[in-house]
């Protein structure tokens, strides 16, 4: 380990303790695990740099489970899921990333099966699968599939921590409570590192690498209620972003139709995959006028539209009618107490309801980003450019929910996520395995990288203006949550603009009162702030631009879905001065193999 300065501005200058590895992944979620793992395992040598204790990232509480068509519980195919994937993501999604998504998916739920994840059984001992929201048979012509893999109601858990333990059998290496403050890019483009800050004891580390895999997860805390853990600060956005790279979608937003009412903690949409329905102040089944074949299991972009209408239209439940009740205690409790043992649990804690006997009252909750880092389906980070709109960054990938591959198009259907997860992450490790060259230099020193990363960081370290962190933080989240929800509209999307930028101006009076380096949260909060509010501004002026209805992308002003305007990914750069520029790039509409028929999967409109 050696030793080396860098100077930072006002002439400060902060240690760096080096480190070389052929491939350092940032985030330890179930994308980075399985990327560290699929690493490590092709024995390069892997750094896992992450911001929490592995086994305490948001993975962890996914619930209801992950979708492969492994056809245990009747008849399935990875064409129905591809085509499946296609129509939840209102044909935005690149089709040959669907692709390799669905057709990988089996052998991706086998490997966990494999490298030990705890699956439920069927009685024939076969891995138990629960039917989710927009999962079909026969190209959505039949009736619902069961699809979604589960581990009960605590797939995320048990995925990770198998893919930790397995990381550790295979020599990775793990940075934990380590903060990511920048990557470290060459002048020519390619990627080099990244520079981080141990958290326990204030020093600065820096992370020379052939190879840099971002898993940092979502950005769900840029909204005021989120069933995304507080470390969801769109991170690697972030750092993306600051490195003059674009974004991609950020407009599409997922409300998950049931986060408990009040505290926003999720209830799996696995409790309607095995019978729960959801009903409004008169005790109706709503689902069933919205939705006449797929009822409660449409997918959740359709779902939450139709709880916000109820509520809109009077028919909420509670004092103040604005919410909706979720009933399972018309099931067995003892298929309760096996299926979904942990949402019982929560519905006590959070709603201190007993749902064996009562409904539980949700609501809409911000819960997934279909956007993030553009990538290709290997993983590989894009920087399009004219003449070229796949050119890749070399040196770096983004997986998981940070990248943007696209498979999940304008909306996400559930159990895709933690598929998500482990096919690419998967991916990103083939594809090392393809292009690293395992004989070349890992890149040498680059200093003027590294005192431009640390000067940002002593900027924020000595902020020294009047207004708190939180404060801001607040601001940012409650405009979020007011002007770019459920549906939105041209006034509010405009006024949603103003409010963002004048909070991007406002970080310039930002005041944090702890200087120190260890265990500096105040610190922690404002570098985890600057990051959700690129992913913030990204975001609201990017849905204001697109004037159509889309997936999560519900305009009132705009309410159809427009192909020949709009078929296409939106592109977000966002400058210093909080200036955002959109440019776009065209949808993969090519599949892989072409063993997917193309009329199959043809736009049309989106029925249940
Ligand atoms: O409802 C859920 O269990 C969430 C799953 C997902 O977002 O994929």
């Amino acid at each position: 380990m050696a030793k080396t300065q860098s100077a930072a501005a006002n002439g400060k200058s902060y240690e760096l303790i080096d480190h070389a590895y052929d491939v350092v992944v940032v985030g330890a979620g179930g994308a980075g695990l399985r990327a560290t793992l699929g690493m490590a395992e092709q024995g390069f040598r892997t750094a896992c740099i992450t911001k929490v204790f592995p086994t305490r990232s948001h993975t962890v509480a996914a619930q209801g489970g992950i979708a492969a068509s492994l056809g245990n519980m009747g008849p399935d195919s990875w064409q129905w899921h591809m085509f499946d994937t296609v129509k939840g993501s209102d044909w935005l999604g690149d089709n040959d990333a669907m692709e390799y998504l669905a057709r990988e998916a089996p052998a991706a739920v086998y490997e966990l099966e494999h490298y030990g994840v705890p699956f439920s059984r069927t009685a024939e001992g076969k891995i138990y699968q629960r039917p989710f929201g927009g999962h079909t048979t026969e190209y959505g012509e039949g009736p619902p599939v069961q699809r979604t893999c589960a581990a009960a109601d605590r797939t995320g858990h048990a995925i990770l921590h198998t893919l930790y333990g397995q990381s550790l059998r295979n020599k990775a290496e793990f940075f934990v409570e380590y903060f990511a403050l920048d990557l470290i890019m060459g002048d020519d483009g390619a990627c080099q590192g990244v520079i981080a800050w141990k958290l326990d004891d204030g020093t600065i580390h820096r992370f020379r690498a052939k190879l840099v895999v971002l898993a940092t997860g979502g950005y769900g805390r840029a909204y005021f209620s989120a069933t995304s853990a507080h470390t969801c600060t769109g991170d690697g956005g972030g750092m993306v972003a600051r490195a003059g790279l674009p974004l991609q979608d950020m407009e599409f937003v997922q409300f998950h139709p049931t986060g408990i009412y009040g505290s926003g903690c999720l209830i799996t949409e696995g409790a309607r995959g095995e019978g729960g329905y959801l009903t409004n102040s008169a005790g109706e089944r709503f689902m069933e006028r919205y939705a006449p074949t797929y009822k409660d299991l449409a997918p959740r972009d359709f779902v939450s539209r139709c709880m916000t209408m109820e509520i809109r239209e009077g028919r909420g439940v509670g004092k103040n009618k604005d919410h909706i009740f979720l009933h399972l205690d018309h099931l067995d409790p003892a298929i309760l107490h096996a299926r979904l043992p942990g949402i019982s649990e929560s519905a006590k804690i959070f709603a201190g309801v007993d749902l064996t006997r009562e409904p539980i009252p949700v609501i809409p909750t911000v819960h997934y980003n279909m956007g993030g880092i553009p990538t290709n389906y290997w993983g590989e980070v894009l920087n399009p450019k004219a003449g070229n709109e796949d050119a890749t960054v070399p040196g770096l990938m983004a997986v998981g929910e940070a990248g943007c591959a696209s498979v999940h198009g304008a909306n996400r259907l559930g159990s895709n996520s933690l598929i998500d997860l482990v096919v690419f992450g998967r991916a990103a490790s083939i594809r090392a395995g393809q292009v690293l060259d395992r004989k070349a230099p890992i890149p040498g020193v680059n200093a003027k990288a590294d005192d431009a990363i640390m000067a940002r960081f002593d900027k924020s370290r000595h902020a020294n203006g009047a207004t708190p962190t939180a404060d801001l933080r607040d601001r940012m989240q409650r405009a979020m949550q007011a002007d770019v929800a459920v549906f939105r509209d041209g006034p509010t999307l405009k006024n949603g603009c103003d409010q963002m930028s004048k909070v991007w101006a406002d970080k310039g009076d930002l005041k944090v009162t702890d200087r120190s380096l260890v265990w500096n949260s105040d610190l922690v909060e404002t570098l985890e702030f600057e990051n959700l509010m690129i992913n913030a501004i990204t975001t609201v002026y990017s849905a204001e631009a697109r004037t159509e209805s889309r997936g999560a992308h519900a305009r009132e002003d705009f309410a159809k879905r427009d192909d020949a305007n709009w078929r296409k990914h939106t592109l977000s750069h966002v400058g210093e001065d909080g200036k955002v520029t959109l440019s776009y790039r065209a949808v993969h509409t090519q599949t892989l193999t072409g063993e997917m028929p193309d009329e199959k999967i043809a736009p049309k409109e989106r029925k249940f």
